[in-house]
C-alpha cells in the first residue's frame, strides 16, 4: 500500500516525502504508514481499516473516548538504550498532541541515543537523568516521580531494562522509579531478535507479566544492524499510543464501582493434614481481580488456598472452606459485580477429626459428605442486595457449551464463562484459556488466550455492562 502510494507521487513531492522520512528517521514506506495513519485517524475510524494496522487493539473505543482518556493525563516516559530512542521522540510528541503532561526519564544508555536537551525541547520541562542529582531529589525525588502520574511508560524497554524490572534492581533512577511505583507500566520492549528470543528475556517477560506490566510490541521488522530483521522492532510510536489510550480508558472503566472475585480452590478439612478438595491454581480468578484494580475498581478478592502473590491494589480476604468462602462473600456485598472463578469442593466431611487418623490395618474410614453452600447460586438468587451483574464460572470435561448453558439458569447468573479443562487442553494450572461467555443473549467464543487477556477482556465487558453500553 505504501510503496504503490509513494511511485504514483510526483518527483517533487517525493524529494519533500524523503526529507521528512530523513529527518523522523524512518523508510519513506515507514513515513507514508505514519501520515496515513494520522489522516486516517482525522477522518475517522473507517479510513484506519484501510491502514491494517500491524498490531490493532482488540476492541478500540471511538476516537473521541480514546482521545479524552489522555487529556490531561501524567505520562513518564523512560527511554533506554536503544537505537529506536529515536523514535521515542516522536512518541513524546504524539502523546502531546493528545493532550498528555510529559516528564522524562533517560537512562545512561539512552543519552547514548538521544540527548537530555532533545527531550527537555520536546516536553518543555527538564530532563531526568540521575538518582543522586541533589537537584532533582529535591524538585520532585524520585519517589514523586513514581507516585505523581497516571502511567509509567518505558519505550524503548531494552532487555537489560527488562532484567532489571524483573528482578526489581533500583541501582539508577529509571529502575528506582519503576520499583517505587504503584501506577500502570507499559513496556515497549526493543532489542535485537536473538536477545529477544533468548530464554532469559522470555523469563523476565512472564515475570513481568504476571506483575501486571502491559507490553505492546515488538515488531517484526528490519534491524539497525546491518543484515538482521525478525521480531524485536520497537512498535511504532502511534501503536504506543494506542496502548497508553487503551490503558488509561480502562484505567477508570470501573472507577466507583465494587467488584467482589472469588478465586482458587477450597480445601475442606478431614482432619488436621487431610483434606479434600478440586483443583485449581487461582491464575484466572487472581488475574481477574488485578485487572478489575486496574480498571479502577475497589476489588474485594476472596481467595482459598494458592501459591500466587495478592494482585496490586485488591483487599484480598485469605479463607480455607467453602463456607468461610461464603461467609466472607456476604460480608463483602453489597457489591455491583460479583464473580465466582474459585473452584469450590461441592462436599465437605460431615466431621472433622482434630487429631490425625492413624492407619489401623484392615480397617479403612468411611467418610461421609455433607455439601457445601453453593456460593454464586446464594448471591444470584438474592431478593435484596443482588449484584447488578453476578459472573459463574464452569469447568467442564464434556459438553461444555451445553453444560454451561444449564448451569447459569440453574445458578441464577447473568453470564456464565465457561471452559475446557479436560486434561488435554493444558488450562488447569496453565497460563492460556479459552472460554465461551454464555449469556441470556447466546454464546460468544473468545480465541485462546493468555489467562491475563482474558481477565482484562471480561473486565471491559463487566464495565460495558454496568455502563449500560453493549460492546
Ligand atoms: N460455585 C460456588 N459454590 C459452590 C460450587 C460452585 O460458588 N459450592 C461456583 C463456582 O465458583 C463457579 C460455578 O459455581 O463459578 C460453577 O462451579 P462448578 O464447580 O463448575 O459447578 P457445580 O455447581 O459444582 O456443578 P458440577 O460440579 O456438577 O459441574
Amino acid at each position: 500500500m505504501a510503496s504503490l502510494t509513494v511511485r504514483q507521487l510526483d518527483e517533487k513531492l517525493k524529494k519533500l516525502l524523503r526529507l521528512r522520512a530523513a529527518r523522523h528517521g524512518r523508510s519513506m514506506e515507514d513515513e507514508v504508514r505514519v501520515i496515513l495513519r494520522q489522516a486516517a485517524e482525522e477522518a475517522g475510524r473507517e479510513a484506519l481499516d484501510l491502514i491494517n494496522p500491524p498490531n490493532p487493539p482488540a476492541q478500540p473505543a471511538p476516537r473521541q473516548a480514546r482521545a479524552d482518556a489522555v487529556v490531561q493525563k501524567r505520562v513518564v516516559l523512560i527511554i533506554g538504550g536503544g537505537i529506536a530512542a529515536y523514535k521515542s521522540l516522536d512518541l513524546i510528541r504524539r502523546l502531546q498532541e493528545r493532550g498528555a503532561r510529559m516528564r522524562c526519564i533517560l537512562t545512561a544508555a539512552g543519552q547514548q541515543f538521544v540527548t537530555p536537551l532533545a527531550v527537555g525541547a520536546l516536553t518543555g520541562q527538564r530532563t531526568f537523568t540521575d538518582l543522586f542529582d541533589p537537584q532533582s531529589e529535591f524538585d520532585v525525588g524520585h519517589i514523586r516521580l513514581a507516585r505523581d502520574t497516571d502511567l509509567l511508560v518505558v519505550a524503548p524497554a531494552t532487555a537489560d531494562l527488562l532484567a532489571k524490572m524483573a528482578g526489581g534492581h533500583a541501582d539508577d533512577l529509571a529502575t528506582a522509579v519503576l520499583l517505587a511505583t504503584d501506577r500502570p507500566i507499559l513496556i515497549a520492549p526493543a532489542m535485537n531478535p536473538r536477545m529477544w528470543a533468548a530464554k532469559a528475556t522470555t523469563r523476565n517477560l512472564a515475570q513481568l507479566s504476571a506483575d501486571g506490566v502491559r507490553i505492546v510490541g515488538p515488531n517484526a521488522g528490519e534491524m539497525a544492524e546491518h543484515g538482521e530483521a525478525g521480531l524485536g522492532r520497537m512498535a511504532e510510536p502511534l501503536e504506543i499510543v494506542a496502548a497508553v489510550e487503551g490503558i488509561l480508558r480502562r484505567g477508570a472503566a470501573l472507577a466507583g464501582k465494587r467488584v467482589i472475585v472469588t478465586s482458587g480452590p477450597t480445601h475442606e478439612p478431614i482432619d488436621p493434614v487431610r483434606y479434600i478438595a478440586n483443583r485449581s491454581s487461582g491464575k484466572q480468578g487472581h488475574a481477574i481481580a488485578a485487572a478489575a484494580a486496574a480498571a479502577g475498581a475497589d476489588v474485594v478478592l476472596v481467595s482459598g488456598p494458592v501459591a500466587l502473590p495478592d494482585p496490586r491494589g485488591v483487599a484480598v480476604v485469605k479463607v480455607e472452606t467453602a463456607q468461610q468462602m461464603a461467609e466472607a462473600v456476604a460480608t463483602a456485598l453489597p457489591a455491583d459485580a460479583a464473580i465466582f472463578a474459585a473452584a469450590v469442593a461441592d462436599w465437605r466431611s460431615d466431621s472433622t477429626s482434630a487429631s490425625k487418623i492413624k492407619k489401623q490395618p484392615g480397617h479403612t474410614p468411611t467418610l461421609t459428605l455433607t455439601e457445601n453452600p453453593d456460593i454464586l447460586s446464594a448471591v444470584a438468587h438474592r431478593t435484596s442486595g443482588r449484584p447488578r451483574l453476578v459472573i459463574g464460572f464452569a469447568a467442564e470435561t464434556d459438553n461444555v457449551i451445553a453444560n454451561a448453558r444449564a448451569k447459569r439458569i440453574k445458578k441464577g447468573c447473568d453470564w456464565i464463562v465457561a471452559n475446557d479443562v479436560s486434561a488435554e487442553s493444558g488450562i488447569m494450572g496453565g497460563d492460556m484459556n479459552t472460554v465461551h461467555v454464555v449469556s441470556a443473549s447466546g454464546v460468544e467464543s473468545w480465541p485462546p488466550q493468555g489467562k491475563d487477556e482474558v481477565a482484562r477482556t471480561l473486565i471491559d465487558r463487566v464495565a460495558a455492562a454496568l455502563d449500560g453500553r453493549k460492546e
